[in-house]
């Protein structure tokens, strides 16, 4: 009774990985218990999701090919707008949220298009607003950039609205963090950049009065909604966040985070179950409404 933070399936979002094909589920060796599953799979787990209480999905591609205008990114027949179609109407009711960004679909894997080889960020913005546009029209309730081009937001909500999809939501990746726990992510979505890092466009872990910047600046360009990313590492900042502004403000469970628990528990060096509710229970906490965890279906299960 006395408990001041509650864990609840309704406050989770399930990361899941969508490819090309029918009845595949390839693990993901990075990740051990996360796949990548072909969109019949897909609608599979998001029914699971659905019936244990989780509400949300946000989903990643893996497109068939990858080029230098990451042209399968916003393609009618892309993997991420197959996969939206087919649940929508397998799951009416499933909430849909779509990852923004072109690496995964980037020959050369940076978030944006490179010229002289420097990421453009104006010229980026019309491709993400691309995305985002054909996201919603094949079925996304939500669309939120982790792209870190300055000015997304804003051309996001501009090129929805011109498309009659004001009814669409952003759920802003504004304070994502240059993190080396998105290690095993990259792996698993096939987007680590060939050259280069991502400095030049995510933030440095050290700042967090920048955070809320780009908090102030997403929200004031039309986000609905803001994330902080990595989680724990960054409960500082989320706290902050949390303070600063009305909005509902989401945490990533990164994949590192996520690796971490699982090759620990694996050598029997923690309690697996007392680690992952720890870890999601401090994250809330911290101040998160809404976290976006690898765990989601797991611990709808546990909480049952
Ligand atoms: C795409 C993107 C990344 C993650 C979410 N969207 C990778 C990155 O920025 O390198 C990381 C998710 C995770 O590590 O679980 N830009």
């Amino acid at each position: 009774m006395v408990r001041e933070t509650r864990l609840s399936p309704a406050d989770m979002i399930a990361p899941l990985f969508v490819r090309h094909g029918s009845g595949l589920r390839e693990p993901i060796p990075s990740m051990p218990g996360q796949y990548h599953l072909s969109v019949d799979e897909l609608v599979s787990d998001c029914a699971g999701l659905h019936a244990l209480g989780v509400p949300a999905v946000i989903l990643f591609g893996l497109p068939a090919y990858k080029d230098e205008a990451a042209a399968e990114a916003y393609a009618e027949d892309g993997i991420v707008q197959l996969g939206l179609r087919a649940v929508r109407e397998a799951v009416p009711d499933m909430i849909l949220i779509t990852d923004v960004c072109l690496c995964q679909y980037m020959s050369h894997g940076h978030c944006g298009v490179l010229l002289d080889g420097q990421v453009d960020n104006d010229v980026t913005l019309e491709l993400l607003a691309q995305v985002a546009v054909s996201h919603a029209l094949a079925g996304a309730d939500v669309v939120a950039p982790s792209d870190m081009m300055d000015g997304r937001v804003g051309a996001i909500r501009g090129a929805l609205d011109g498309e009659g999809l004001s009814g669409t939501a952003i759920l802003a990746y504004s304070a994502k963090f240059a993190s080396a726990f998105y290690g095993p992510f990259r792996d698993a979505a096939h987007s680590a950049p060939q050259e280069g890092d991502r400095r030049g466009y995510q933030m440095d872990p050290a700042n967090a009065r920048e955070a809320l910047r780009e908090v102030e600046l997403d929200i004031a360009e039309g986000a609905d909604m803001v994330m902080v990313k990595p989680a724990m590492p960054y409960l500082d900042v989320l706290r902050r966040v949390r303070e600063s502004t009305q909005v509902p403000v989401a945490a990533y469970q990164v994949s590192g985070e996520y690796a971490m628990i699982e090759a620990a528990a694996a050598q029997g060096l923690i309690d697996r179950r007392a680690a992952v509710l720890e870890s999601l229970t401090a994250i809330r906490r911290a101040g998160a409404d809404l976290i976006l965890t690898y765990y989601a279906g797991q611990v709808a299960k546990w909480l049952s």
